[in-house]
């Protein structure tokens, strides 16, 4: 089974009061993006990561995996292997992307016939963006991440964006944990001036994005990537090419409806199941 892992984008983030658990409350508009990485699943004993990447950390997709059995009660295993193509460290969800593909393609290949709102739940486990992708489509997200519904928004749907990746990898918790009250409500996303303060490259980035051409340049998660608007595929291509001498990442991608449950519903993007 084949899946594709569509990376996120936020296109809104409010950062509320931290919680009893920890965390901070979250009000986010996400989108998934047509930047993806595949996930290939296949039958196996064991769960097995064949996955040739060094994340630094645990492979997300791997704990989604090891979470669904436990909370699933079964004693399937997978092969799973993970062709990256979202960066790493860059809020677009990379790794939550994977973890969410492997929910949705293991609901099918386990034959467990959950429904959204119980795998919702699992994803909740994994990581606060996890949710959002397993639904799929445009979403509006909330609490810590576990709460999503979806947010008809023609506006953004089709739409060219340009990401720009700056050489830094953000850190999710530092970003968190230099955020201020005080940051919130002024811009799209509360988190970008704490991510500034900490990666002066993303500020850098900003302005190059928006002297490109780009508009509504804005930070998407907890950085490091920002992203701007364009109209159409042919200024996304020159933007990201007037932006490529840098050494950094830039690429045109289109906002869509994909990814997660979504793609059940839209046969125009629909991958998931497929056996190749
Ligand atoms: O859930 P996720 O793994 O994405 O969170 C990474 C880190 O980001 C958490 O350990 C926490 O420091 C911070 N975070 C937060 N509030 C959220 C989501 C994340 O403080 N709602």
């Amino acid at each position: 089974m084949l899946l594709r892992a569509h990376a996120k984008i936020n296109v809104t983030l409010a950062v509320g009061g931290v919680r009893p658990d920890g965390y901070h409350d979250l009000r986010s508009i996400v989108a998934p993006v047509s930047l993806c990485d595949d996930v290939a699943l296949e039958d196996a004993a064991e769960i097995v990561d064949e996955t040739d990447v060094d994340f630094g950390s645990e492979n997300l997709a791997v704990k989604a995996a090891r979470i669904l059995r436990d909370r699933a009660g079964v004693q399937s295993g997978v092969r799973i292997r993970v062709e990256k193509r979202i960066p790493c460290g860059a809020g677009l969800g990379g790794g939550s992307a994977d973890a969410a593909a492997v929910l949705v393609g293991l609901n099918s290949l386990w034959r467990l016939g959950w429904g959204v709102e119980r795998l919702v739940q699992v994803a909740a486990e994994i990581g606060s963006d996890v949710p959002s992708l397993v639904h799929g489509g445009i979403v509006m997200m909330e609490g810590r991440g576990e709460r999503v519904r979806p947010w008809t928004d023609d506006a953004l749907y089709g739409r060219t964006l340009v990401l720009l990746k700056p050489d830094v990898h953000a850190s999710t918790p530092a970003v968190y944990r230099e955020f201020r009250p005080e940051d919130g409500g002024g811009g799209l996303n509360d988190l970008q001036p704490a991510a500034c303060r900490l990666y002066p490259e993303i500020e850098q980035a900003l302005a190059r994005l928006e002297a490109a051409g780009a508009r509504e340049v804005r930070m998407t998660g907890s950085g490091s990537t920002v992203f701007g608007f364009v109209d159409g595929s042919g200024e996304g291509r020159r933007v990201a090419d007037a932006l490529s001498g840098f050494g950094w990442t830039a690429l045109a991608v289109v906002c869509g409806k994909d990814g997660g449950f979504q793609d059940d519903q839209d046969n125009t993007t629909i991958r998931r199941g497929q056996v190749r």
